[in-house]
């Protein structure tokens, strides 16, 4: 039996007060939901994650990281600095950030490799645009996301990583795939991952991510290959973040 967990993306949102009320406000209605829960906050704000949230349920991470360890690259974040705040989880190839910075699958993979050399848990993000769905490219382009995370992958790793399908086209807009669309996604996502090893991919955690809300969330989780979500606009608010972890 799958974990559920819930990770709210804040993109690059926040100030300190702010943050400090979220974070209060998550920690005052968390119980045990069933589900595990972490938040993937701006890098300037981890070491208020560490101090506000060490000790709790509600684990945190990065939303992105560099595929090098150290040295001479300006503006770049390293794994080990995002172990330094105690980070447990790293978002790898958000759409945001495969549009936006043009970050291509072979990096992603390599962001991947460099989060579980130190000990992170790679949030793997996958999804196809509207015109690549329409032109019936979902499985291909997915596909090929996840499949050049696996190729970097031993076989061992595998279980250390959480994949999250986020079909771009839902991501903001409040146009949520239904839990037909986005089970049918992950079903190829836990196919693919078991044609490389059945047993772990049994395990993995595959996430949904796309203008989840409390009031769609219990449909999606129940699906069978929907094992929690990577929650954007929602995760900005309390009462709205703990109404999904509570749908679980
Ligand atoms: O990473 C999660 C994010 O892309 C989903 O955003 O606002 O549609 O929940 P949102």
């Amino acid at each position: 039996m799958r974990r559920k967990l819930v990770i709210g993306n804040w993109k690059m949102n926040g100030n300190r007060a702010a943050n400090s009320t979220l974070l209060s406000g998550i920690l005052a209605g968390l119980n045990d939901f069933g589900a595990d829960c972490a938040v993937c906050v701006p890098a300037p704000y981890l070491a208020q994650c560490e101090t506000q949230l060490q000790g709790s349920a509600v684990a945190w991470g990065a939303q992105d990281l560099s595929v090098h360890a150290s040295g001479a690259y300006t503006g770049e974040v390293a794994a080990a600095m995002l172990v330094d705040f105690g980070c447990r989880y790293v978002l790898c190839g958000h759409s945001e950030r495969r549009a936006y910075h043009h970050e291509s699958n072979e990096l992603v993979a390599q962001k991947a490799r460099a989060a579980l050399a130190a000990g992170l848990t790679p949030v793997v993000c996958v999804g196809e645009t509207l015109e690549q769905r329409e032109a019936g490219q979902t499985a291909a382009v997915i596909g090929a996301q996840l499949q050049a995370v696996l190729d970097v992958l031993e076989n061992s790793e595998l279980i250390k990583i959480v994949v999250a399908y986020e079909p771009v086209w839902a991501i903001g807009t409040g146009k949520t795939a239904t839990p037909q669309i986005a089970q049918e996604a992950h079903a190829l996502l836990r196919a693919q991952l078991a044609a490389r090893d059945a047993v772990a991919a049994a395990s993995m955690q595959i996430l949904y991510g796309g203008s989840m809300k409390p009031e769609n969330a219990k449909e999606l989780m129940a699906q069978p290959d929907i094992d929690g979500g990577l929650i954007g606009g929602a995760a900005l608010k309390a009462a709205d973040f703990l109404g999904i972890i509570q749908a679980v």
